[in-house]
């Protein structure tokens, strides 16, 4: 096929396998012959080309596509190389497939169309993520569980109201992708090198063929931009770092034996017969470092170049396809963890008080009894700092009475700071717009729900 095609002026050369894009090319091979075969019927359909060459070249095609990219040669991409082989099966005539395109808008159009694919199939993980959440969030809207800040013991919260957390956020990484695909989905084909064509051409009959939205206005534009694949790449990015997030609990948990991540995403040890590891959710944890790198290698490959095309962008689309591919996995391993792993509801719930944890519920009785919430949070922070633990009704009584000059029970009850006190009573208490206590929980898992079922 090499000796078909001649216009290989610089093909010989040392340099030939780095300039080279064929191999990793092979993830736009079908997305190629699809934008082939829209440009060629559309070609024929404005008379640009013989409506017989263009079957011909259709024909040629489908051979292609039957012998598969590794059968290609004799191309620097896999624009060429396919070009190049349909040459070969139909003669010179094959070369009119070329007419009114460049690569320039041709590899543009491909990325665009394999992407689309691509990002349709992350933001299936992510759904499937949701639905995990949901669900297993729904089984244990009751199931209280502590809850961190600094990972610190903070205030009790529930297993449903934790997992909530997450599917909210996944939820927004969902609307990010749902955002970047509108702009993935533009067609640039018809912009030829940058510069637009004197033919003919229908760019919105190769657009709808190619299943595109709409057209890209200019041409210049349509061909050399590539910020559909820095904001793709930024959603999987954000969604990465919260999958990270996700996970990085999950390892926490299962080291405080506050969750037990089941077997099927558990790895163990070479020499150590005892262990089980949340191997998982660590590689969970890292795909975020790798989607970093790959943001950043984008948009330091995209920085500064001028308008219009450039050879950088050959190495541009990568780091949106290998971000896709690994996000997605990650989303996909992360909805398998959650669905399978046991929460044990009597650890959960002897570890929900530690550390004092429901302090700030004591200092709310107090402050809705009328105390200034400063003076009653002063008084709790002294019965935490005297007592190891959680401090007794008495202490705090005695407390108050040093602090305040006057019994605890002048304001409140000893049953209110006996409820105040009980981890179970606490989560109950909280029952603002999107807070732990069940009803709250049961809200929001209403509007989760059907968030879900309109995405
Ligand atoms: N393979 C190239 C890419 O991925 C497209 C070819 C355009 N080449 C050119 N010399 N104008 O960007």
């Amino acid at each position: 096929s090499e000796g078909v095609i001649r216009r290989n002026r610089f093909s010989g050369g040392p340099a030939r396998g780095f300039m080279s894009s064929l191999a990793a090319d092979e993830r736009i091979f079908e997305a190629d012959l699809a934008v082939d075969r829209a440009h060629v019927v559309m070609l024929a359909s404005q008379d640009i080309i013989e409506s017989e060459v263009a079957s011909e070249i259709l024909a040629a095609l489908d051979e292609v596509e039957a012998a598969g990219h590794d059968a290609l040669s004799g191309g620097e991409d896999v624009h060429e190389a396919i070009e190049a082989a349909v040459i070969d099966i139909v003669g010179p005539d094959g070369g009119k497939m070329h007419t009114a395109r460049s690569r320039n808008d041709e590899v543009a159009t491909c990325i665009r169309y394999r992407l689309r694919e691509d990002v349709l199939s992350a933001l299936d993980a992510a759904l499937a993520l949701r639905e995990s959440l949901l669900e297993t969030a729904a089984a244990h809207t009751e199931t209280v569980m502590p809850g961190y800040t600094h990972l610190q013991p903070a205030q009790p919260t529930t297993v449903a109201h934790f997992l909530l957390s997450y599917e909210r956020a996944v939820a927004r990484d969902c609307a990010r992708l749902m955002c970047a695909y509108e702009r993935i989905n533009q067609s640039p084909l018809g912009s030829a090198a940058f510069a637009g064509t004197p033919f003919d051409v229908n760019r919105e009959l190769a657009a709808d063929l190619l299943g595109f939205d709409r057209v890209m206005e200019n041409s210049m534009d349509a061909s050399a931009t590539r910020d559909f694949l820095a904001e793709t790449l930024s959603a999987l990015t954000t969604h990465a770092v919260t999958l990270s997030g996700l996970a990085a609990d999950l390892v926490i948990f299962s080291n405080k034996g506050l969750v037990e991540l089941s077997d099927d995403y558990s790895s163990t040890s070479s020499i150590m017969p005892q262990k089980k590891n949340p191997d998982t959710m660590e590689l969970v944890r890292a795909v975020a470092g790798d989607a970093v790198g790959e943001l950043t290698g984008l948009l330091t490959t995209l920085k500064g170049l001028p308008r219009a095309y450039n050879r950088d962008l050959q190495r541009a689309h990568k780091h949106a396809f290998r971000t896709v591919d690994d996000v997605g996995e990650a989303a996909a391993v992360a909805a398998g963890a959650v669905a399978s792993a046991t929460w044990p509801e009597d650890e959960l719930a002897a570890a929900a008080g530690d550390g004092f944890s429901t302090a700030t519920g004591v200092a709310d009785l107090l402050a809705m009894a009328g105390l200034p919430f400063r003076t009653a949070h002063e008084v709790v922070a002294e019965a935490a700092a005297r007592s190891e633990g959680t401090p007794d009704v008495a202490t705090l009584d005695a407390v108050a009475t040093d602090v305040l000059g006057e019994s605890l029970f002048t304001h409140v009850t000893a049953e209110a700071v006996e409820a105040a006190l009980d981890p179970t009573e606490s989560v109950a208490s909280r029952d603002s717009v999107g807070g732990p206590a069940p009803a709250a929980v049961e809200a929001t898992l209403s509007t989760a729900r059907d968030e879900l079922s309109d995405d």
